[in-house]
């Protein structure tokens, strides 16, 4: 996608999802809602969802797309590796990532994003896998950064 459209995506699903996520819910509500409206309105995405830190162990929750690992394994990965740099890590070719956890071997390109709860405490990972090379880019690290930070900045009655 061009990157001016691309960038105008972004912004049209992040109002979107500004609006959904101000109404009642909680966390978990408000991830599956962000999963739910990234994969079906980004071309290509073909698995977004959330891995979230228990303890020191990183759990899928609420996602879109074929079924993944249940629990990454400590410290392996591009999920970890967001984690441990506190920043997003985008991978353009899974295949040169050392450790990265093929959940699905049809993955050729992924991008992490750090998320946050209200308190500003790291509570887990957005992830997103494309069976392109190659697939994201900048726009993308800045459109998914805003979106997750939709997390952290709204709440709502029940949580
Ligand atoms: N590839 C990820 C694992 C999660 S799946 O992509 C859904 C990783 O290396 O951490």
């Amino acid at each position: 996608m061009h990157t001016t459209s691309k960038k105008g995506r972004y912004g049209r699903i992040r109002q979107q999802l500004s609006d959904l996520l101000s109404k009642p819910g909680n966390q978990l509500s408000r991830m599956a809602t962000i999963a739910a409206v990234l994969h079906h309105k980004m071309p290509g995405f073909f698995w977004t969802g959330f891995y979230l830190l228990d303890g020191d162990e990183l759990i899928v929750g609420p996602y879109q797309g074929p079924a993944a690992c249940q629990l990454l394994e400590k410290d392996k990965g591009v999920c970890w590796a967001a984690i441990r740099r506190e920043e997003s890590v985008l991978v353009p070719d899974v295949h040169q990532f050392p450790g990265h956890i093929a959940c699905d071997s049809r993955s050729q390109s992924e991008i992490v994003v750090p998320v946050r709860d209200p308190g500003g405490k790291l509570i887990g990972v957005l992830d997103v896998d494309s069976k392109q090379l190659d697939a994201f880019d900048e726009t993308d690290r800045e459109g998914l950064e805003q979106i997750v930070a939709l997390l952290a900045a709204n709440s709502s009655p029940k949580g």
